[in-house]
């Protein structure tokens, strides 16, 4: 019966981590997926929520379902994280907001409304993108188009074609934009041009759409919030898909939340029935653990504060291996300047490094980033770093 099956491509991203965990070289490195290390190559729990989850252990009293939505106070408190408490209040009776699977949850919820309830059947994202985008747009139907970003000769933004793109968008159409930290290119805009990007929006009447799953980990939580701040200022009707997976460091919890921003508060009652359809028709309602560790995080002031130390901590850490592999590449005589990555920001940066060397990188040395040249920088570890560059050199 199942003769009909065909075998589907390898996810570009974690197929990866499989790979990655079935070589048999102990001096391996996985550069690949988006996963934070510290300096000893490990994961951790934030001792912040390590503390919720103590508090939750003890205070917890039922698991049964949470609201399809989930709770209200999680949409209230990621809300304020997301637009800030002034621009929040502002925006009550217009945002619906929903505890979702991770920002991956939020994305496909979003995909799922745009393809049955807007009049447009065209996403817009950019070139080059996450590499889950366009599946996750496409899987309910939609066109998946591209617009100008990048310059893979100069290995940074194209403002101007990017602009270009962005003034020749139809009407209604929805475009997918990197709230901070663009993955996998590690290029983002300044204040001024997120607000040309909202001015275009609103004279070209196109609906952005922030991909937002990595606050804190650019400049700062409030700094990095910028995007979807401007967007929603302008009066825009909006998507924003935020993941806790990153500041969190909640990966495997699978929590995010998306929030609609109406331009209409009419519209708001339709908007959530029909997000309401979505979410049941996918997984019924999100589950409980990471948003009530986000909850409990986000309603207590010492914890809070805590936690952006935490995140402080990640995020300064990944801009001191930035310059530290810059300044080891060049150490080890390796001939390309690699300097711009000093300027991107986030956990990702492209290399520049094409498919060929990164198969090399590979097959020959064990150390594993994506095909299209996107490594990790979180990755890289003082223990790991000389056999990185190394290896890199090699290839090159
Ligand atoms: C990545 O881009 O590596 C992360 O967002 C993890 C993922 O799901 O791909």
């Amino acid at each position: 019966h199942f003769d009909t099956v065909s075998l589907a491509p390898a996810d570009p991203i974690l197929s990866l981590t499989e790979a990655f965990k079935a070589d048999p070289n102990p001096d391996k490195i996985n550069l690949s997926v988006g996963v934070f290390v510290d300096q000893s190559g490990v994961t951790p729990i934030l001792d912040t929520v390590k503390e919720a989850e103590k508090r939750m252990l003890e205070s917890s009293t039922s698991k049964s379902y949470l609201p399809m939505t989930g709770t209200p106070a999680y949409a209230s408190l990621t809300q304020k994280l997301c637009f800030g408490e002034e621009l929040a209040a502002q925006l009550q009776g217009r945002v619906a907001s929903l505890q979702t699977p991770g920002g991956t949850g939020a994305l496909r919820v979003a995909a799922d409304f745009i393809a049955k309830n807007l009049e447009t059947k065209t996403v817009w994202v950019s070139n080059p993108t996450w590499a889950n985008h366009k599946g996750i747009f496409a899987a309910p139907g939609l066109k998946v188009e591209t617009y100008n970003y990048f310059n893979s000769a100069t290995l940074s933004l194209d403002y101007c074609g990017f602009l270009e793109s962005l003034e020749a968008i139809p009407a209604g159409d929805v475009v997918v934009l990197h709230g901070c930290c663009h993955n996998p290119t590690g290029a983002d805009l300044t204040l001024e041009q997120w607000e040309d990007v909202a001015r275009i929006a609103a004279s070209k009447k196109w609906i952005p759409l922030i991909d937002f799953a990595y606050q804190g980990f650019g400049d700062g939580i409030e700094e990095d919030a910028a995007a979807a701040r401007i967007v929603a200022k302008a009066g825009l009707p909006a998507f924003v898909c935020q993941s806790f997976s990153k500041n969190l460091g909640l990966y495997q919890d699978r929590v995010g939340a998306l929030h609609v921003v109406t331009d209409d508060a009419s519209n708001y009652a339709n908007v959530v029935s029909q997000l309401k359809i979505s979410v049941r028709v996918n997984y019924s309602n999100p589950p409980a653990h990471g948003g009530a560790i986000v909850t409990t995080i986000l309603s207590d002031e010492k914890l809070t504060e805590q936690w952006h130390a935490e995140l402080a901590a990640m995020r300064e850490r990944i801009a001191s291996v930035r310059t530290q592999f810059v300044d080891a590449l060049k150490a080890a005589g390796v001939e390309r300047d690699f300097s711009f990555l000093t300027q991107q920001k986030g956990m990702f940066s492209f290399t520049g490094l094409n498919k060929e060397q990164a198969v090399a990188l590979r097959e020959k040395h064990s150390v594993y980033i994506v095909d299209s040249g996107r490594i990790n920088v979180a990755g890289i570890t003082d223990d790991n770093i000389d056999r990185v560059v190394a290896a890199i050199k090699a290839v090159l």
